[in-house]
């Protein structure tokens, strides 16, 4: 069989994104960050239902910045879940401030409310920040304002790190990453939508909002081109190259989910298999960013679609495990749902592009899936 390899993901460009493009650079446009970029800034608020968007270099710098401009640091402490892109953690740490890891619950792999309450209880004054992550454009099992009356009972920031959610919304109808104080997006490659690179921070808190502002943009007093600095800034600005991507792949999100939900209603349809399980979206309210296969056999499962021609990728690692946090108090300690969805979970091949003659493949391998 000559079979072409399915990749787990790729990005979906139509011709569209390539003429918009070829337009803006036969325009003689500055490609730096100027007018596209306030556009794309508007389009992602508008489609997110808050007041605004302002678009950072990648989802990982909007999650540092959302931190610093809070006044998160050294001696602060924000709860993390121990099963998300390591991103969500290094931001804190960079920072200055420390990570106490929570468990998530299952199945919609989300921070657990039960395990969050423990550490509050145990940790209350020193924590200043919570990162939220809904997994794969999940809401958890319990309602998003009880999180936020803990917060507020607590006096604590909700950060919600949405870069897996564009498209999806709380069972109350509101767009994730728009509850808390800030919502962070990711519009890296293998996103709903991608600039290659590319992030975005929502938020409607107007002070917040014109610190960020000022933060990404060297600590300018009165914006674009000044040499005026009130406060210490960076320089986190986007390109007009990039935005003319990202305003014309929003253009058609609305097609790019139908595609989602539709593979993901078929796969579900297809797969039947006593080794394996799929997860769970809801998609009415949800876009399923990654299709997740939950299996007790994840290391072979992920060679017999490799040797059908199916690429996949191992889920999260338990993230206090990592390497990276030898020195942390927690790095020995276990968080059964995070270990388990990081010895059992599977992401199969989710992007756009796929067909349902390469849906029905996948299915059928799937379905063909044998342990030894
Ligand atoms: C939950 C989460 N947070 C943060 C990031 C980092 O985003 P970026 O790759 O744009 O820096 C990712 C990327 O996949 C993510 O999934």
């Amino acid at each position: 069989m000559n079979e072409k390899f399915i990749l787990q993901y790729e990005p979906a460009i139509g011709n569209q994104d390539i003429k918009k493009i070829n337009e803006y650079l036969e325009s003689g446009g500055f490609i730096t960050e100027y007018q596209k970029t306030k556009d794309f800034e508007n389009d992602i608020s508008n489609f997110c239902n808050v007041k605004e968007a302002i678009i950072f270099p990648n989802g990982t710098l909007t999650l540092f910045s959302i931190l610093k401009v809070l006044g998160i640091k050294k001696g602060s402490k924000v709860i993390v879940p121990n099963y998300t892109m390591a991103a969500t953690a290094f931001s804190v740490i960079e920072a200055g401030a420390e990570v106490i890891f929570c468990d998530i619950e299952w199945p919609s792999l989300c921070l657990s409310l039960d395990n969050l309450n423990e550490i509050l209880e145990r940790e209350s004054n020193s924590v200043s920040a919570i990162m939220f992550m809904p997994a794969n454009g999940r809401y958890p099992s319990y309602d998003i304002n009880d999180l936020l009356n803990v917060c507020r009972k607590y006096n604590i920031f909700l950060i919600e790190d949405s870069a897996q959610a564009l498209g999806s919304y709380y069972p109350s109808g509101e767009h994730m990453g728009t509850v808390g104080i800030a919502g962070s997006f990711s519009f890296s490659m293998p996103k709903i939508i991608t600039t290659g690179q590319g992030g975005a921070v929502v938020s409607s808190n107007q002070d917040f909002i014109d610190s960020l502002r000022k933060y990404r943009d060297f600590g300018r007093s009165s914006g674009g081109g000044s040499d005026n600095h009130d406060s210490i800034g960076l320089n986190l600005k986007f390109t007009d190259l990039q935005a003319v991507l990202g305003i014309s792949q929003l253009k058609r999100i609305n097609k790019l989910i139908e595609k989602k939900k539709e593979n993901y209603k078929l796969l579900h349809k297809l797969v039947d298999n006593p080794y394996l399980n799929l997860l769970h979206n809801d998609i009415n309210k949800t876009t399923p960013w990654f299709y997740e296969v939950n299996t007790n056999f994840q290391m072979e499962l992920s060679e017999w679609l490799k040797d059908n021609k199916i690429g996949s990728r191992v889920m999260y690692p338990e993230l206090n495990k990592q390497k990276a946090f030898e020195f942390h108090k927690q790095h020995k300690d276990t968080f059964p749902i995070s270990k388990k969805i990081s010895k059992q979970g599977l992401w199969i091949p989710s992007h756009p592009k796929l067909d349902k003659e390469k849906i029905i493949r996948i299915a059928d391998v799937l379905n063909r899936f044998k342990p030894k």
